[in-house]
């Protein structure tokens, strides 16, 4: 069978490990609930929770019903279907660390030939003791699957050690790393818009494009995620797996068809064609103290309370050495503390080859494509118009956008969080929004040879105002090709 078959059966048991976490309370809980509100789990499915904490289902339960009133939004509140999804809720305390307390987890569990998926929250020293509790207490096997949370190790030798203890318990085919930028509407919509329409893929390689920039920007600081932000740095949280799936999916090849082998196949290959990039293609910030939307915050090392060269922000240009894209570079940045919260996708196309308008004074913009993930969501295309007129003093051209708001026209549809969607995908067995241990490895290889880079060459953090877009460099990084960044 094809990895996309063999495990397609939906679990009726699901279970949460570190179920009374920040993730778990912001986003899975409230997620979950969403599911349930729509009809979209099964009748049977339950779901429990395991944790540290000493608590009772009743408890678990108190728990539950706290976060969703503190995250669902107002309007999914009190419709009548909370007690129901409480009701699906049980818990069982775990030490994790320990391989005693899965007997009895187990036990609670009860029968899991309706099939079990588990969800792997929790710190990343305690994946290796928890595969082997899940192992010793029967709770493995070809009805089981896992999915996993980042961070999945913090270099490609340590992911591989992850990789290997899951792989001892579970297939690949039963493994689901989750990314949770794939869960995102217009994420996947990116391929609904570059391979549902004729008018792109044409134009979508090096004779069309000139550049594309990735942005993901914040102006969050650390969110109190001191210690593993400070070991972490801006490249690993969030280049080494949201920017290249980003990158993966706006330069990958058209898959044979829709399935999980065929989209990761074309990522993957993507991934492996990345060119090492060189020192002077690279940018790290740390962010100074500033004004982030008008509010006076510290700088990041008052924030951590010591001093430290943990990059906040980076700026990378990216080369594929494929064919579609030989000569057009991928810009990336992201960043805590920048002048806004944003992640979009900017194609930008080459300049027509002759301006005919010229000597009637017309100036012309290349097109561009603003794919803007969030926080609204829409697909923007810049195209040349003529401004109206009878042109007496020359063709005056104007860039006018072609715009679909995703937003505007599914105002009647509800937004859905990722989680909502990779919850039920893992739930109903369906890995294609899920990283395959190659996209992994991949991803991890080109990551740690920058930092090698940066290690060998001693590159250290540019200080840059929180607020603004960066150190100069990054601005200076892309300005000394001609490009701006786009804001
Ligand atoms: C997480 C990072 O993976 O993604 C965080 O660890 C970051 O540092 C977050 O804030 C951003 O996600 P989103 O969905 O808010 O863009």
């Amino acid at each position: 069978m094809s990895e996309d078959t063999e495990n397609n059966r939906i679990s009726s048991r699901l279970l949460l490990f570190g179920a009374t976490g920040d993730l778990a309370k912001r986003m899975l809980l409230p997620s979950l609930f969403a599911l349930h509100e729509d009809g979209l789990i099964a009748e049977d499915l339950r779901i429990m929770g395991t944790a540290r904490s000493e608590l009772t289902d009743d408890g678990y339960r108190a728990l539950a019903a706290e976060a969703l009133s503190e995250y669902l939004p107002e309007d999914r509140k009190g419709n009548g279907k909370l007690q129901s999804f409480l009701d699906r809720l049980s818990y069982q305390q775990l030490d994790a660390s320990e391989v005693l307390g899965f007997e009895a987890l187990a036990q609670k569990m009860g029968d899991i030939s309706g099939g079990l998926a588990i969800f792997l929250s929790t710190a990343p020293s305690l994946f290796e003791a928890t595969i082997a509790g899940l192992k010793s207490a029967g709770l493995t096997g070809e009805l089981v699957r896992i999915g996993l949370e980042k961070p999945l190790g913090n270099d490609l030798v340590s992911s591989g050690v992850i990789n290997d203890a899951v792989a001892r318990a579970f297939s690949e085919q039963q493994t689901f790393r989750i990314d949770h930028y794939l869960g995102k509407e217009t994420v996947q919509n990116l391929m609904a818009l570059r391979f549902a329409n004729m008018m792109f893929e044409p134009l979508w390689n090096s004779n069309g494009i000139d550049h594309v920039e990735i942005t993901i920007s914040e102006t969050v600081g650390l969110e109190g995620r001191h210690d593993f932000y400070n070991d972490t740095g801006a490249l690993r949280d969030m280049v080494q797996n949201h920017m290249l799936q980003l990158l993966a999916l706006t330069a990958m090849e058209p898959p044979a068809n829709l399935d999980a082998t065929s989209i990761r196949d074309e990522k993957v290959k993507v991934l492996r064609s990345l060119r090492p990039v060189k020192m002077e293609e690279m940018v790290r910030g740390k962010y100074g103290e500033g004004a982030v939307k008008g509010e006076a915050v510290n700088s990041y090392e008052d924030d951590l309370g010591s001093s430290s060269d943990t990059e906040t922000f980076v700026a990378i240009k990216a080369h594929i050495d494929n064919w579609r894209w030989q000569g057009v570079p991928f810009y990336l940045r992201t960043g805590k503390r920048l002048s806004e919260r944003r992640s979009e996708i900017v194609i930008q196309f080459k300049s027509v080859p002759h301006n005919i308008f010229a000597d009637r004074g017309g100036k012309l913009n290349a097109n561009r494509l603003v794919i803007r993930l969030q926080p609204e969501e829409y697909v923007r295309l810049q195209v040349m118009t003529k401004e109206p007129g009878l042109d007496r003093d020359g063709v005056i051209l104007r860039e006018v956008p072609l715009d679909l708001s995703l937003t505007q026209a599914f105002a009647k549809t509800r937004k859905r969080i990722a989680y909502e969607r990779l919850l039920l995908d893992l739930i109903d067995g369906d890995p294609t929004l899920f990283v395959r241990r190659d996209e992994v490895e991949a991803q991890w290889h080109w990551v740690d040879a920058i930092r090698e880079t940066w290690a060998a060459n001693d590159i250290r953090t540019k200080t840059y105002g929180a607020g603004n877009w960066g150190p100069s460099a990054a601005i200076a990084l892309t300005e000394r090709d001609g490009v701006s960044w786009h804001e």
